[in-house]
């Protein structure tokens, strides 16, 4: 047994290693009990894109609801000054001139200067001498965390210390392995932060809350009632300007691995023994461990047209930018259930949805004229709106059979506006809350599940933009894929 009370027997990979190499550590090592919040926020990479249009932004409406009020040195390779990072700033939050930008503002330090030198880290030093427990957010290339890890154990900076790194972990199971490694070297894993976005988005979070708070859901959240889950991630955009970095990574690495995996953590999970993070995180990897390491005959790979002429992209690259797959969780709760997740680039729309399909009764009593043999759903919407709704069937007045119709609750009508994913990831990065990170130990799941999957020879399907992706993604789901109901109104 390990400290959370595991059996230490890893679960299998494709290649039949094991996938935690040590799951005592990486799942033991999160006390979610860090000394004291920060005395401030490092900011590497604070003229990059994601700063400009996530983490700024999300900065702002933290100060202005008087959430985060501390420095915050923003470290880039920049010919800004900082009366130039301000405007940068100013401009990224859409030009507010209040008093919650000024405090922002004055919050702001600049280290201008490149990540590989030396003498960046000494002047870093310099800037938070005094200022106590520091958070370093590294909104920069994965290619560089090894190396800003470094600069700054360089400089003493990893002493009193949280390393908070974006995504993505790694390209592949060695790969985010070796990565761990070497920022292991600088930061333990109590003192280490891997950002998913996703686990920042309180519709996402909140499937723990429906599931747990209520008595209605969890007696019917297993294999004797659930038939399957669809999980459907669409965008109605294309690659846009990021065609090199999708090119390099594809739909399965860009928002399965990640993003969809622990969605499915989430929904698959049991209910953990107690209220504290590291509890949870233990159950999220349970749960993963359980996942079969995905078969490529459960897959189906897509890529739309026109994805060959984007900027970036190599020519005649095989990277999907769709998939639809099939995956199953070996455990009493799940064993036998197809969890189908598909998700796309130039779909339809853009929409993030939960399908849970219901076994039928056991005998037919009413007809269902309309729509013959309909299940029961159960439908989580995410994004861009969140709330449930059952598909229950109910008999048409005056006639004697049934129809679907729909028991909905719109969360954002009821329960009013939800904080960003980014207010969320930073102010947990700042207060050291581990439950809204990826631990390693899950991350190494998530790439032991995917892994046969990456890098594919076979070129994928072609499908049109504006459609659901190519035509055998279809049969992934038993009976098809349930239509997603796109909107509350
Ligand atoms: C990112 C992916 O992690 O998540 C993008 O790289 C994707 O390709 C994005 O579009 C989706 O996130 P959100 O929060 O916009 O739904």
């Amino acid at each position: 047994m390990n400290a959370t009370g595991e059996p230490a027997t890893p679960a299998p990979t494709a290649t039949g290693e094991p996938a935690t190499s040590a799951p005592a550590a990486t799942a033991g090592a999160v006390s979610g009990e860090e000394p004291g919040a920060a005395g401030a926020l490092v900011l590497f990479g604070i003229t990059g894109d994601l700063a400009r249009k996530m983490l700024l932004p999300a900065l702002y409406r933290l100060a202005a609801d008087g959430r985060l009020d501390l420095p915050i040195i923003g470290v880039a390779r920049t010919d800004l000054d900082l009366d130039g990072l301000r405007e940068h700033a100013r401009e990224a939050c859409g030009g507010p001139r209040d008093a919650a930008f000024d405090r922002l503002a004055g919050n702001l330090r600049l280290v201008a200067g490149d990540y590989r030198d030396p003498g960046t880290f000494t002047r870093l030093a310099d800037e938070v001498r005094g200022k106590g427990f520091l958070v370093h957010y590294l909104a920069v290339p994965p290619a560089l965390f090894a190396p800003v890890a470094e600069g700054l154990a360089g400089a003493g900076l990893n002493h009193d210390a949280r390393l908070v790194v974006e995504k993505p972990f790694g390209h592949d199971l060695g790969s985010a392995r070796a990565l761990n490694d070497q920022l292991l070297q600088h930061f333990d894993e109590d003192h280490l932060r891997r950002v998913d976005h996703f686990l920042g988005k309180e519709p996402v979070e909140d499937l723990l809350v429906f599931r747990f708070a209520n008595m209605l859901l969890e007696p019917i959240w297993n294999r004797s009632y659930i038939r399957s889950i669809q999980i459907t991630m669409a965008e109605d955009f294309d690659v846009r300007d990021r065609g090199a970095f999708y090119d390099a990574n594809g739909t399965v690495r860009d928002v399965v691995q990640n993003h969809l995996l622990q969605l499915l953590a989430l929904l698959a999970m049991d209910p953990p023994p107690s209220t504290d993070a590291r509890a949870t995180l233990d159950e999220k990897w349970r749960v993963l461990r359980a996942v079969q390491t995905i078969d490529p005959a459960d897959v189906v790979r897509g890529q739309y047209t026109g994805y060959l002429g984007t900027d970036g992209v190599r020519p005649g690259s095989t990277t999907e930018t769709y998939v639809a797959l099939r995956a199953y969780i070996d455990n009493w709760r799940w064993a036998g259930v197809p969890w189908c997740i598909r998700s796309g680039k130039a779909l339809p729309t853009t929409d993030l949805e939960v399908v849970a399909e219901l076994r039928r009764p056991p005998v037919t009593m009413f007809s269902d004229a309309h729509a013959p043999g309909s299940p029961n759903l159960i439908r989580f919407r995410l994004q861009p709106d969140a709330g449930v709704t059952f598909d229950l069937l109910a008999k048409e007045p005056g006639k004697q059979h049934t129809r679907p119709v729909p028991v909905s609750v719109d969360f954002t009508k009821e329960l009013g506006p939800m904080d960003a994913a980014y207010e969320r990831i930073l102010a947990d990065a700042v207060s050291g809350d581990p439950r809204r990170f990826a631990r390693f130990d899950l991350v190494e799941e998530s790439w032991r599940i995917v892994q046969p999957l990456l890098d594919l020879p076979e070129p994928p399907l072609p499908y049109d933009p504006g459609t659901w992706g190519p035509a055998p993604a279809e049969d992934i789901a038993p009976g098809g894929w349930h239509k997603i109901s796109t909107t509350f109104d």
